[in-house]
């Protein structure tokens, strides 16, 4: 089976034409990858032709042997769909977890995503406190989040109460909340040690005047989830534009009765 035909790469590149369309990806701004199940890359085995192993620029051994698909560096989003084998590609991590191969795509050459070590120290935080279950990482330059970083203080709790108090229904999208990352030079293991620490408490972590990092179980929910954190900062914008001071809002008891509506656990770090 060609790579292309495969559900995994058609989901994979319909959300990056959804996060190009959203806005979220000027230039080459952004990347996504997508841990593989090993039964879709045994279907794929034969369009397959691994190159040479490149330090990966920190360790990641709870993933080795493992395939993911992932943006190149330097790639526009908004090109993925028109010409996937020179945006996107599949690697291989070693058996250290130090390394990694391209085996299939970037096909006039190039290298993964300069955020690699990030979205691989995300995953594999992921994979172990999700069981296995979240597949997906998306970092995406979300506009009005990071219009947000410049005004509100850069703590995980204001933030993860101003964006539950904008929509309603965002406390039981990420009922653990959103962590905020100051600002740091991207690209590097630093950062991606910073951002994986607090992947292991939320699905979200936000980094200041940069953008926005999700985690999910597949394409629909992450970008379900950096979609509705991002409106929910959207409308914050706009309620701070029209009047610095909300004039009445959803309240900690408010909090209390949506998550025994919807059987979701707030912690009350969150409600005081
Ligand atoms: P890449 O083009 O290397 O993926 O970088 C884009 C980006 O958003 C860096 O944070
Ligand atoms: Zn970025």
């Amino acid at each position: 089976m060609k790579v292309l035909d495969t559900g995994f790469a058609k989901g994979f590149i319909r959300m990056a034409d959804d996060g190009w369309i959203k806005g979220w990806h000027e230039r080459n701004g952004g990347n996504l990858s997508y841990r593989i199940k090993n039964t879709e890359i045994e279907a794929v085995e034969d369009d397959l032709c691994p190159g040479e192993w490149h330090e990966i620029g920190t360790d990641v051994p709870g993933l080795a042997g493992e395939f993911f698909f992932v943006t190149g560096s330097g790639k526009f989003f908004r090109n993925v769909s028109i010409d996937p084998e020179d945006s996107l590609c599949i690697i291989e991590i070693d058996d250290s977890g130090k390394k990694y191969r391209i085996v299939w795509g970037l096909k006039n050459g190039g290298r993964p995503t300069s955020e690699l070590p990030s979205h691989l120290m995300n995953h594999e935080v992921k994979k172990r406190v999700s069981g296995g279950k979240h597949r997906v990482i998306y970092h995406a330059h979300t506009t009005n989040i990071i219009a947000l970083t410049f005004v509100l203080p850069l703590d995980d709790k204001v933030f993860t109460r101003e964006l539950w108090e904008m929509a309603t229904e965002c406390p039981v999208v990420f009922p653990q909340g959103v962590g905020v990352v100051p600002w740091m030079v991207p690209g590097g293991k630093e950062i991606a040690v910073a951002t994986s620490k607090l992947m292991e408490k939320y699905d979200l972590a936000i980094w200041a005047h940069h953008g926005t990092f999700a985690s999910g179980e597949d394409f629909d929910l992450t970008f379900g989830l950096m979609h509705t954190a991002e409106k929910s900062a959207e409308i914050l914008v706009k309620t701070l534009s029209m009047s610095p001071k909300k004039l009445q809002t959803i309240t900690s008891d408010n909090f209390r009765d949506l998550a025994k509506a919807f059987n979701v656990s707030l912690s009350e770090e969150f409600l005081n």
